[in-house]
Formats: C-alpha cells, structure tokens, sequence
C-alpha cells in the first residue's frame, strides 16, 4: 500500500516514526512517545468508530501485518512499541463496539445458533446500498462504491483467514470450505479480490490494495479494523467467526441487486464479482452459521457470546458507513474523501472528514 495521507496529530506522527528504520535509536526514542500519542487520541475521540485520525492509524498498523506500506519496514510489524499503539486503538476500539451492539445470550446448539444469526439478520432494518446501487445510483456513484469498498475485497477473505490456526474440528473445516471458494479453488484468477479486480480495472480505477485509501472516510477503515481486529487476536476467535457468518448471511441477496445495479450501468465485470457471490454465498451462509459459528459454539463455548458480538458488529459497522455514504449521494455529495488536488484546490478546511 502506498503511504496514506495522515489525518490529524496520531497519523502525523505515526506515519513519521515509521519511516524511520526500526531499532534505531532515534526511531526507539520517538515510538516510545507514540504511546502517549494513541492515548490522547483516543481521549479526544468522540467515537472512535468513524474518528478518521484513529482509524486511520490503526488500518496503517494492521497493513504492515498483510502486504504492507511502501516506504516503511516490515520489522515496525513486531516492533514492541508499535504493537503497543496498535493495542491502545484495538482495545479503544473493541470497548467502543461493545458498548454500541446489544449483548446476545447464545443459544447451545449448531441448529439454534444458525437460527438466532439467521434471525438478527432478518431484524435489521440498516441502510441498503445494494438496492440504492440497484435502481438509482449514477455511473460516479457506482464508481465511489467501489472505491469504498476495496479496502476489503481487494484482499477479500484474508482477515478471516487469521482465524483458521485457532479453530479445530467442524468449526475449522467449515471456515476452510468457504474459504477455498473465497481464494478461487486454487485459481488465481478467480480469487473473489481477482474478480473484484477486474471490476475496478474495468471502472478506470486503481486496483491496487489499498491504492483508494485517502479517499475511504473512517466509518469503511473501521469495518476492515474490526475484522483484522479479530482475527489477530486469538481471545477474540469467537467474534471473527461471527463476524464471517454474519458477512455471509448478509451477502445473497444484497449481491443480487449489486449484480442488477452494475449491469445497468454497463460494467460487466463488476457485476460478474456479485453474481459469484449471488450463488456462493447461498451455500457459504448454511456452512457459515450451523457447522463454522454453531460448532464453534459447541466446540469452545467460551466464546459463544463473542461470536454474536462478531455478528453484530457486521450490521453496526455497515450501517454506519453505507448510511454516511447514501446521505452523502442523497445530498448529492461525494461519498468519498477529497482527493488530495481538490484539498489543494480548495483548502483543507473543506476537508471531507
Ligand atoms: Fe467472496
Ligand atoms: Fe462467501
């Protein structure tokens, strides 16, 4: 990932230290200070789901644990103090969560756990983009939904992947057989972010992992924290598991009106990534919510209710940014941040935050 534009005190000095060589003493010196950093944005958040300052940090600590950050070393991945920044966002972050979804007492058996996730999905009544995307969405509009949404599908399946190590039995098995289709059988072209690839290529856009991220607001960089979140953090095995399960769940029929959106506007391939997703997902969510979310409910019942957390912060999070995106296109505004010329142009103080 090319290195982002900071977005305020915590960014700025990140992205500084970082660039420094790890170990160094000046770099050792400057990142014990980062601590302090992280804490004071975290105390000046008013919420750190959609703080762009926050989010944008800690979406720049967990790339150097996937492809990584041009121009910045990939010993930071382990340095001590940097893992320390990371966890003062995480936790900032999981408290905020879990003071913002309802807690769930979970049912005990794989049947009634897939019944209960299949049943919070039906409850929600969250902002649909894919039926906004559907019918009324302009050529620009579909183009910034891409855009917003390829912090995730450019690496589709990886955050979940994190998981598999910590799971056994039929939970395990479950998660691999959904993620094999997820990485294409084994075929690198049909790899879902290959698919999703194609689609933004198609659209003249940057397809490069990462390549849009000064323009995804906080709200979107969230929703791909939380789940690296998760997965790297093995106290937290119940919640990407729900957290998968829930992404499942909620893709079918949502990608059937993205594959009908995108057609009408001409770009095949990117109807093509939905209309996999159409098919694959009705099998995916069965698999999902009985044998990989219902048996781990059996298998490590520890974590039962962490994995209605994982479910739930799924429609939290989605909620948030496809509402800010749909009243952003409703007010005939971008839904994306200003790209660095327009800031230029106009003076940051117009900023989109
Ligand atoms: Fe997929
Ligand atoms: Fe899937």
């Amino acid at each position: 990932m090319r290195q982002p534009q900071p977005r305020g005190p915590l960014g700025e000095d990140l992205l500084a230290v970082l660039r420094e060589r790890p170990g160094s003493p000046d770099a050792r010196r400057r990142a014990e200070d980062l601590a302090d950093a992280a804490r004071a944005a975290v105390a000046r958040s008013e919420g750190i789901s959609t703080d762009e300052d926050v989010q944008l940090a800690l979406f720049v600590l967990h790339a150097l644990a996937y492809q990584g950050v041009e121009g910045i070393d990939d010993r930071w991945e382990t340095d001590p103090d940097a893992l320390r920044v990371r966890e003062i966002l995480a936790e900032a972050f999981e408290a905020q969560l879990r003071a913002e979804v309802p807690a769930d007492t979970p049912p005990r058996t794989p049947q009634a756990v897939a019944d209960a996730l299949f049943a919070m999905a039906a409850d929600d009544d969250g902002p649909s983009l894919a039926r906004f995307l559907s019918g009324r969405a302009t050529a620009e509009q579909a183009r910034e939904f891409l855009q917003l949404k390829s912090l995730y599908q450019l690496m589709e399946a990886d955050p979940h992947t994190w998981a598999i190590p910590r799971l056994a039995g039929r939970s395990k098995a479950g998660l691999i057989e959904i993620q094999i289709d997820e990485y294409g059988g084994g075929s690198a072209h049909r790899m879902h972010s290959a698919l999703f690839a194609a689609g933004m290529r198609e659209a003249g856009l940057d397809d490069t992992w990462g390549g849009a991220v000064d323009r995804v607001p906080a709200a979107w960089l969230a929703g791909v924290n939380a789940i690296t979140m998760f997965g790297l953090h093995r106290r937290l095995r119940g919640a990407v598991v729900g957290h998968l399960a829930m992404y499942e769940i909620t893709s079918s029929v949502p990608s059937r009106f993205l594959a009908r959106g995108f057609r009408r506007l001409e770009l095949p391939a990117a109807a093509a990534f939905y209309d996999e997703h159409v098919e694959a997902d009705a099998a995916h969510e069965q698999i999902a919510a009985r044998d990989m979310a219902g048996g781990l409910v059996v298998e490590d019942p520890a974590v039962a209710e962490d994995v209605f957390f994982g479910a739930r912060c799924v429609l939290h999070l989605d909620a948030l940014a496809a509402g800010q995106a749909l009243s952003r296109w409703e007010a005939g505004e971008s839904a994306l941040r200003a790209s660095a010329a327009e800031t230029a142009r106009r003076g940051p103080a117009e900023l989109v935050s």
